[in-house]
């Protein structure tokens, strides 16, 4: 493994190797001394174009528990503010002899366009509407965690429900493919503004009606209305897709006791999710944040270890 880009490169055996490891280093997280020797004398790069929390400050400390040397460089606050391309960018970056480059950016296949210019390994953090595979991988391996602990099993069969705006939505494009690779079958529900053109052909089950699906799923990931990309209106009112879309407390109580409810943050509470809903002893949200660093770890592990 090269570089990550999207779900769609890695292979089956490389998926299960990446979630296995993810699940050895998920223990450094109860350690009293968070570090581990393999990235010694390595270092990451987090480049990132576009605002984050969660997902930049987790690829810096999985460097960081592995011993890595980490930086971040945000578009602000950088030449990038000074009119400076991103190949230049990245060039300067690659020439200071970094190892990974770990970058978020609004373009669609900027990241893998980025791959073809630099010698460091690249890891896509979220490019455009296109992917963001290790969100992909944290999610999988927080509901396998949460699975494993309930005795229910694997992915295999579950369903999976993916609500939201899914127009600009990253993560459902590498949660699709993910998913049904795990062998999950996914329902995407959405308004038909918020539905991605081409979704029939994505080979899984697409509705418009949350109600039909919620008391049959085994995980509902719920994704945020991205205010920030969408220019024009895609539903009447807020109040309005709430009552669609919302996973609200009428809806939660529709829940199978023993389902659980998703969201890669950040979170719009009283509109895609109620706050009953995300702190709901049935969420597992913060569980997707630990399962964060421990798959960006393995994911480090995976490129950069010898
Ligand atoms: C997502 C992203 O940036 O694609 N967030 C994340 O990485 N945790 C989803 C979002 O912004 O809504």
């Amino acid at each position: 493994m090269k570089h990550l880009l999207s779900i769609t490169d890695l292979s089956t055996d490389e998926i299960h190797s990446i979630l296995h490891l993810a699940g050895r280093m998920h223990q450094l997280q109860e350690a009293r001394v968070k570090k581990l020797p393999y990235l010694k004398g390595r270092t990451v790069v987090n480049l990132f174009f576009e605002d984050s929390t969660r997902t930049r400050s987790s690829f810096e400390l999985a460097a960081k528990w592995l011993s890595a040397d980490a930086i971040n460089v945000s578009a602000r606050g950088s030449s990038v503010s000074k009119g400076e391309s991103m190949r230049d960018t990245l060039m300067t970056l690659d020439a200071m002899g970094v190892d990974a480059i770990v970058m978020r950016h609004p373009g669609s296949g900027s990241v893998a366009q980025a791959a073809g210019w630099v010698r460091a390994c690249m890891v896509n953090a979220g490019d455009g509407t296109h992917e963001h595979p290790t969100q992909a991988l944290l999610d999988a391996h927080a509901m396998l965690t949460h699975f494993t602990r309930t005795r229910l099993g694997t992915l295999e069969g579950k369903l999976v429900s993916i609500t939201g705006d899914l127009l600009h939505s990253r993560v459902v494009r590498s949660n699709v493919a993910l998913l049904s690779r795990l062998g999950a079958r996914v329902v995407l529900v959405a308004p038909h503004t918020l539905m991605p053109p081409g979704v029939k052909t994505w080979g899984v089950q697409v509705t418009s009606d949350l109600d039909e699906v919620i008391s049959d799923v085994d995980v509902a990931m719920m994704l945020r209305v991205q205010r920030e990309r969408m220019h024009g209106g895609f539903f009447p009112s807020e109040r309005e897709y709430v009552a669609a879309y919302g996973l609200t407390a009428s809806r939660l109580t529709r829940l199978r006791p023993t389902a659980v409810i998703a969201h890669p943050g950040p979170m719009n509470r009283g509109l895609e999710i109620s706050s009953t809903a995300a702190d709901d002893p049935r969420s597992i949200v913060l569980d997707q944040v630990s399962s964060g660093i421990a798959v960006r770890m393995s994911v480090l592990h995976h490129l950069l270890a010898d």
